[in-house]
């Protein structure tokens, strides 16, 4: 099977989850300009197992697969809620139980979504953190979306849209030149 190239992890799930929205515009976004395929993972595609695995063996075939098209990704995108002002322990555990080598080297976007804006530094104080620790190379522009950027299940908020793009930009020296009129095929 190939794997797709930009792959994005949503550190959130269920129906309606704005953070879902966010990792699949970026990701829309990103497979536009360098014309690449994309796929979208979130918390469900891991479990019933999360919650109890120690280790990556302990999850199900679907997580697998997850985890397989994330390690073969020539770039990763990550979207989560804020939760008291950090990412949700589902999502920490979840990237627990990645080996240490799992996103070194890998250009990662950083993006999280909010109820409000106070809580937009997640990005620089609590993901490049983390992955940095995964030796990953976090693009320079974290973009955060708040709850009243979102319109019937779309992201719409212009300056989120283009912080989006400036991020997307960042990708260049890692997926070559833009694409004129490139087909993105999404999920
Ligand atoms: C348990 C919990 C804790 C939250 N804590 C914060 C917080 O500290 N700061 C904030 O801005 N929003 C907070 N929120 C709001 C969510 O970040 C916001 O609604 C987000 O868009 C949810 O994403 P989702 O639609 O993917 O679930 C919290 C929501 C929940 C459920």
């Amino acid at each position: 099977m190939t794997q797709p190239s930009i792959v994005s992890l949503s550190g959130s799930s269920g129906s309606g989850s704005k953070t879902r929205v966010l990792a699949a515009t970026a990701a829309r976004l990103v497979a536009e300009r360098f014309g690449r395929t994309t796929r979208v993972y979130d918390i469900s595609d891991f479990q019933p197992f999360l919650g109890n695995a120690q280790r990556a063996e302990d999850l199900g075939p679907d997580a697998q697969t997850a985890l397989a098209s994330l390690k073969a990704a020539e770039a990763v995108i990550i979207a989560v809620p804020v939760y008291k002002g950090s990412y949700p322990g589902l999502f920490k555990h979840l990237i627990d139980l990645l080996p240490v080598d799992f996103f070194a080297g890998k250009p990662v976007l950083l993006t999280a979504t909010g109820g409000g804006d106070r809580h937009a530094l997640v990005i620089e104080h609590q993901l490049r953190p983390l992955f940095s620790f995964f030796s990953a190379q976090t693009l320079g522009t974290g973009v955060y979306a708040s709850e009243r950027d979102y319109l019937d299940g779309r992201l719409v908020n212009e300056a989120v849209l283009a912080r989006l793009d400036q991020a997307a930009g960042e990708l260049a020296p890692f997926l070559g030149r833009p694409q004129l009129n490139a087909a993105a095929v999404g999920h």
